[in-house]
C-alpha cells in the first residue's frame, strides 16, 4: 500500500464559522499531504458547506453515520442517498460511540456498511476491542465478530478490498495510543482475514493518533493510514499527521 490514507472524524464539534477557518487553512497548507489521500467527515449540517468549500480540492468528504433505510418515515434520520446526494463520498460505520452509546450491535452496523455500498457511499467500518476484552485476550475474536458480521451479510468479497479502522475503545480520546506493534499485529490479523488474492483492505489505524505518534504508527506494513479525533479539529495538528503520512 503507497499512498496513505488520513481522515479526520470531527464527531460532534463545530459552527459554520469553525468549519470555513479549519477547511481554508487545511486547503492552505495542502501542500503538507502531498501524496496522501486526505478526508473530513464533519457533522450532518456542514457537510455540504465543506463539500462546496473543498470543490476542486483533493480533500474528500464523508459522514459519520446513516441510516439503512434509503427513504421514507423515519424521523431524525439521514439516508446514504441523501449523504452522496450532497457530494459525500465516505461514511463512518460502526463507530465505537455508536455501538457504546446508541446501541448499534454488529448486525446493525453490518446493514449500514451494506446501506452505503449500496447507496454510493465508500463505508469506514470501524472495529476494535474494549480494554477488558484486550485484557482477557480476547481482541481477536473480538474484532473478528465484527467483521464477520459484514461478511455474513455482505458475502466474501465485501472487505477484500475495504476501508476498515481499527480504533481499539481503550486508545479512543483517551490520549492512551497503541504502541505501533499492537497496532501491526490487530492489522495484519484483520488483513489476512478478509483479503482476497489480488484485493486487500486498506486499514487505518484510529485512537489518540497525534502529530508526535503518527509516523511510528504509519511506518508499520499493515497500517495504511489514520482515523483521526481530536487532533483533526486543529489544522496544524492534522496536517502534521498527514505530513507524517508521505514517508
Ligand atoms: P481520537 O478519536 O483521535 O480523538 O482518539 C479517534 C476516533 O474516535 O475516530
Amino acid at each position: 500500500m503507497s499512498r496513505k490514507l488520513v481522515v479526520g472524524n470531527w464527531k460532534m464539534h463545530g459552527s459554520r464559522a469553525q468549519v470555513g477557518e479549519l477547511l481554508e487553512a487545511l486547503k492552505a497548507g495542502s501542500a503538507r499531504a502531498q501524496g496522501v489521500g486526505v478526508a473530513v467527515c464533519p457533522p450532518f449540517p456542514y457537510l455540504a458547506q465543506a463539500v462546496g468549500l473543498l470543490a476542486g480540492t483533493d480533500i474528500g468528504v464523508g459522514a459519520q453515520n446513516l441510516a439503512v433505510e434509503t427513504a421514507g418515515a423515519y424521523t431524525g434520520e439521514v439516508s446514504g442517498e441523501m449523504l452522496a446526494d450532497v457530494g459525500c463520498r465516505y461514511v463512518i460505520v460502526g463507530h465505537s460511540e455508536r455501538r457504546t452509546l446508541y446501541g448499534e450491535d454488529s448486525a446493525l452496523v453490518a446493514r449500514k456498511y451494506k446501506a452505503a455500498t449500496e447507496q454510493g457511499l465508500v463505508p469506514i467500518l470501524c472495529v476494535g476491542e474494549q480494554l477488558s476484552e484486550r485484557e482477557a485476550g480476547t481482541t481477536e475474536q473480538v474484532v473478528a465478530a465484527q467483521l464477520d458480521a459484514v461478511l455474513d451479510l455482505c458475502g466474501e468479497a465485501a472487505l477484500a478490498s475495504a476501508l476498515i479502522a481499527y480504533e481499539p475503545v481503550w486508545a479512543i480520546g483517551t490520549g492512551k495510543v497503541a504502541t505501533p506493534e499492537q497496532a501491526q499485529a490487530v492489522h495484519a490479523f484483520i488483513r489476512g482475514r478478509v483479503a482476497r488474492g489480488a484485493d486487500t483492505p486498506t486499514l487505518l489505524y484510529g485512537g489518540s493518533v497525534k502529530p508526535d505518534n503518527a509516523a511510528g504508527l504509519f511506518v508499520q506494513q499493515d497500517v495504511d493510514g489514520g482515523l483521526i479525533g481530536g487532533a483533526s479539529l486543529d489544522a496544524d495538528h492534522f496536517l502534521a499527521i498527514c505530513e507524517a503520512a508521505r514517508s
